[in-house]
């Protein structure tokens, strides 16, 4: 009989673990790891070998209040041009250490919303990447954008400068999920934002959609995901809503609020998730869909999706480079974080000749075999855990360490374990992070390190 995940064991693995999105995790990162080894590690990188860029536009027009991302909201045009300059610069910094021109196959611009770039710095910092770096002809080139605030200029300017996908924050279209969250958008606004970029010849196109807001119920969420459904974006990232208020003080503006509480929050996920499928998406990993003909699919199928701190990923490249305010820059020797706020950001680019890195964190052989563990299971929900040890040579009674965690969500369904190979089962996708527990060696629970699971 297929075993059901039932109230219980939900509330056994409701506690508040990582996303995965690197290991170690950021909660690893250190003072001492620091500009040199960015430095060091940068230098010995393949010549050959493409890289990523990210680049962080921490402003906003409008506060969310449930937004768990560096964010602020700035109006001053004069702040956000002095903002893309100092990019520029970095960029030329990053490109001076590097020494060569290396290839570039995607770039993300995330924030924040990055379109609060004036189109004018928009122009300068893509430029400035075209003639710093060799921007491969199929790069993928994305952007983060607000349906709100989006001019039909910017949406022009998008494909003139490269840009090939575009993602919109929607969260959710109930106009009392969106009053309680101070971001109302209406579905035809979402809606016609999409068909603007669909005119501009911008191919693909994602939204991201939350659950567990304030107000949110089943029947609410499922009206946004039958809405949503009908505009057929490429791909949609549905996230839970992170409660993280001793990071992020304007989610204090939400008490009050009534938050669904996890069996109402695993409904909604497996409303939308039901909906999603039926429609002809694809599931991918844990909170990822596409369409068939989308990358994150067809990657999916080949095997070859990764995650990153954008969550699941096509790209194949082995280092993502962060340029901006709190950016995150990952190596295979090492994770890198620049100055979280802006005005910390500012104050580091004013010393010339280093790059703005405030922490980070070496990653050792057995920190990248666990990696590889954590990242297949959650992008293939598959692995060989033998042939992992044998492949970086790593102790062999880790083998009996692993399979002794993992029995527990052997025994709820969530997993099966044949041939020291372990299978994530459909019951067990949603848990994707709790079972990847397992394999974080440095993990401790705490109440205010990340946020809720499910
Ligand atoms: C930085 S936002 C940018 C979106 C875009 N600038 C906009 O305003 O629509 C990126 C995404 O992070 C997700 N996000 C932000 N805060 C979150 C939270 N507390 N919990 C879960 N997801 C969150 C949302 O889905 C959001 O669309």
């Amino acid at each position: 009989m297929k075993p059901e995940v039932s109230f219980d064991r939900l509330a056994r693995y409701e506690g508040n673990v990582p996303r995965y999105t690197s290991y170690p995790t950021a909660v690893q990162f250190e003072e001492r790891v620091g500009f040199n080894e960015y430095k060091h590690w940068l230098q010995a990188f393949p010549e050959e070998e493409p890289v990523s860029l990210y680049i962080h536009v921490p402003f906003c027009d409008e506060l969310c209040k449930f937004c768990a991302c560096n964010t602020q909201v700035v109006h001053q045009v004069n702040v956000r041009v002095a903002y893309g300059n100092l990019l520029c610069d970095e960029l030329k910094r990053l490109a001076t250490l590097l020494k060569s021109r290396r290839k570039v196959s995607f770039v993300h611009f995330g924030g924040g919303t990055p379109t609060t770039l004036p189109i004018e710095a928009m122009k300068k910092v893509m430029s400035t990447i075209r003639s710093l770096f060799y921007v491969q002809q199929d790069a993928d080139i994305s952007i983060e954008l607000d349906p709100r605030h989006i001019s039909e200029d910017y949406l022009v300017l998008l494909p003139s400068v490269g840009f090939t996908r575009v993602s919109l924050g929607v969260q959710d279209i109930a106009p009392e999920v969106q009053k309680a969250c101070g971001r109302i958008q209406s579905f035809e606004m979402i809606s016609d934002c999409i068909d603007r970029v669909r005119q501009k010849n911008i191919k693909s196109v994602n939204c991201d959609l939350i659950y567990g807001l304030p107000n949110q119920t089943a029947a609410s969420v499922r009206e946004t995901i039958d809405a949503i459904v009908t505009l057929r974006p490429d791909r949609l990232a549905v996230f839970g809503y992170a409660h993280v208020p001793w990071k992020f003080k304007r989610q204090t503006l939400l008490e009050g609020e009534i938050l669904p509480n996890p069996a109402e929050r695993f409904e909604q996920r497996q409303i939308i998730d039901e909906v999603l499928k039926k429609a002809g998406y694809r599931v991918i990993g844990f909170d990822h869909y596409a369409l068939p003909h989308d990358s994150m699919s067809k990657a999916m199928e080949k095997g070859a999706l990764h995650r990153n701190f954008q969550g699941y990923t096509v790209d194949q490249a082995k280092a993502l480079l962060g340029v901006g305010a709190s950016s995150i820059s990952i190596l295979p020797q090492g994770i890198f974080q620049n100055q979280p706020s802006s005005y910390g950001y500012q104050k580091a680019m004013q010393q010339l000749d280093i790059l703005p890195v405030v922490r980070g964190v070496q990653r050792s052989t057995a920190d990248l075999f666990r990696w590889e563990i954590i990242e297949r299971l959650m992008c293939d929900l598959h692995v060989d855990l033998k042939k992992m040890i044998g492949q970086y040579k790593q102790d062999p009674s880790l083998l009996g360490e692993f399979l002794k965690k993992l029995r527990c969500f052997e025994e709820d369904g969530l997993v099966i374990i044949r041939n020291n190979e372990i299978t994530v089962t459909e019951e067990g996708r949603p848990f994707l992070r709790n079972i990847a527990v397992v394999f974080d060696a440095y993990y401790r629970a705490a109440p205010h390190r990340h946020a809720q699971a499910i």
